[in-house]
């Protein structure tokens, strides 16, 4: 049976307008030359939506709602209690709907269902956290200083623009927007041309909350047409974006002709270091699970598994062998621990990187590949691969974005922090041991934006993410910081006589 045929009424009934419009001003609209493109079900290669292609014009209309909204009484005249309100009305819809927005995340991007409902969960979570933060701040402070009457308001910026991947969709909306919207500033999102879908069923929910018009708009449509046009729109004041590095400097450089503040989270290269007190079944299990993670398409990912080397014998077999129990299949089956690729593009990506890896010496603990899931024959499902050999090797040094790792034995804490060091990312690592002092060591010596400790992507609420050098700048997500990163700071002074 194919997927569609499962398909919950509320799903099916927002996937019925053909296209599926975008929504801008607080309306479904077409866009504007009438243009569509398809978004996929990647478990089966199948059609899923028709979706309207937004482009510069449609861009200009967004900008432009968002601005209105941003000067209205309606958003720019609120209350930040009353701002709360509609961020916790927004999250109780999440809530009641989010067996629609699960099955529409799945679907469209091949994850399995329990992945799609921890992604959920935590839109509503975030939006709660910033709603709760923006009304236990103040936005007044006085400055002690004498000689003059002194003090610092905070402002919210104006319009946010967000370009977003496709990877975590509505998780990274959520993400994005909470903190640009509980500080009172206005949205314009561009999803993913892979995964458009679930972004404008949260506008759906937005406008049923009583999100007035324009404060929160949705442009689908392609990255150098659509994407290109808001990173380079004079009328953002902010901009966010998740993706490549290549395209995050170009956005960058659009960002800074215009002198707009960019956020910018690039992927990285995570390593895991595995010292030999540790349980190496334990320890693989949780790796596998870590890198299996929406089929490996996870820039904070565990990739590089660096195992010391008295455990090297007993941890290479515990991990092909959890790597290959791995339940492979349709992301709305139950019994699925890993889904597709979220594209035949993407698919190929990896399975050129395993092949050069190859090429460049590496050698295959467990060969991954392609493969073929019953019922569903044109899905884009490949098999988890462990590879070996030199630090070196571009497997080992590039975001491969699958189901794939590469494992390295190390001798003694100090090769183990220079061999995690030698890397252009730096997003996420973690270290593994029974001893925390040497735990907590390697985790502030390792060079990156988060270190963990016994256990990967890990994400509690109000813990800053973000990465440096080649993985990002600009401050990242999900702390109090990113909320202030949305408010700018303008001084108010009078002298005292
Ligand atoms: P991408 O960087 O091209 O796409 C991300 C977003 O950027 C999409 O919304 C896309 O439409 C937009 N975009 C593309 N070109 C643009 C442009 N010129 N101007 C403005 N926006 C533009 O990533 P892609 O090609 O889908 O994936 C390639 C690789 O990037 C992956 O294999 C992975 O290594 C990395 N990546 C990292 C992500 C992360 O979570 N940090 C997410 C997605 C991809
Ligand atoms: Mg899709």
């Amino acid at each position: 049976m194919a997927a569609r045929d499962k398909l919950l009424p509320e799903v099916a009934e927002f996937l019925k307008p053909d296209p599926v419009q975008m929504f801008i001003d607080g309306q479904w609209t077409p866009a504007d030359d009438g243009g569509t493109f398809e978004t996929l079900d990647p478990g089966d290669g199948a059609l899923l939506a028709r979706v309207a292609e937004g482009k510069a014009a449609d861009i200009d209309r967004a900008v432009a709602a968002a601005q209105k909204a941003f000067a209205s009484e309606a958003w720019g005249g609120l209350a930040v209690k009353d701002r709360a309100v509609l961020l916790h009305r927004l999250a109780d819809l999440v809530e009641a709907h989010s067996d629609a927005l699960i099955q529409l995340e799945s679907l469209d991007v091949g994850k399995p269902i329990p992945q799609a409902d921890f992604d959920v969960t935590n839109v509503a979570l975030m939006l709660r956290w910033y709603a709760d933060l923006a009304v236990h701040t103040r936005y007044s402070e006085p400055i002690a200083t004498p000689n003059f009457e002194a003090r610092q308001i905070r402002v919210p910026y104006g319009v946010a623009a967000f370009i977003l991947p496709w990877n975590f969709p509505i998780l990274l909306a959520g993400w994005n927007i909470s903190p640009a919207l509980a500080a009172g500033n206005t949205v314009v999102i561009k999803p993913a041309e892979n995964t458009p879908l679930s972004a404008l069923l949260l506008c759906a929910l937005a406008k049923e909350a009583g999100f007035p018009p324009g404060v929160i708009n949705v442009v689908p449509g392609f990255g150098d047409t659509a994407g290109a046009a808001l990173a380079a729109h004079t009328g953002i004041k902010r901009m966010a974006f998740t993706g490549s590095p290549a395209v995050g400097k170009l956005i960058a450089s659009s960002c800074g002709a215009n002198l707009v503040p960019v956020k910018l989270e690039l992927g990285g290269k995570g390593a895991a270091v595995v010292f030999d007190d540790m349980d190496p079944k334990v320890v693989a299990q949780k790796l596998t699970e870590s890198v299996t993670l929406n089929t490996g398409q996870v820039c904070c990912t565990a990739t590089r598994w660096l195992v010391q080397k008295k455990l090297w014998d007993k941890f290479v077999p515990a991990a092909t062998q959890a790597m290959k129990s791995v339940k492979i299949g349709h992301g709305l089956e139950a019994t699925t621990q890993m889904g597709p690729m979220v594209s035949q593009t993407q698919r190929e990506r990896v399975l050129d990187y395993l092949e050069r890896g190859r090429k460049d010496g590496a050698e295959a603990l467990l060969e991954g590949g392609p493969v073929t899931v019953a019922d569903h024959p044109d899905g884009f499902y490949i098999t988890p691969a462990l590879l070996t050999g030199a630090p070196d090797n571009v497997c080992a040094q590039e975001e491969i974005f699958g189901p794939a790792a590469y494992a390295i034995p190390f001798g003694d804490e100090a090769e183990a922090v220079a061999l995690v060091n030698d890397c252009p990312y730096g997003l996420a690592n973690s270290v593994w041991t029974a001893d925390l002092g040497r735990a907590n060591r390697v985790a502030e010596a390792m060079v990156a934006g988060s270190s963990w400790i016994n256990g990967h992507n890990l994400f509690p609420p109000g813990v800053p993410f973000g990465g440096c050098n080649l993985s990002g700048l600009g401050g990242g997500v999900g702390s109090a910081a990113t909320f202030f990163d949305y408010l700018r700071n303008q001084s108010i002074v009078r002298p005292l006589e």
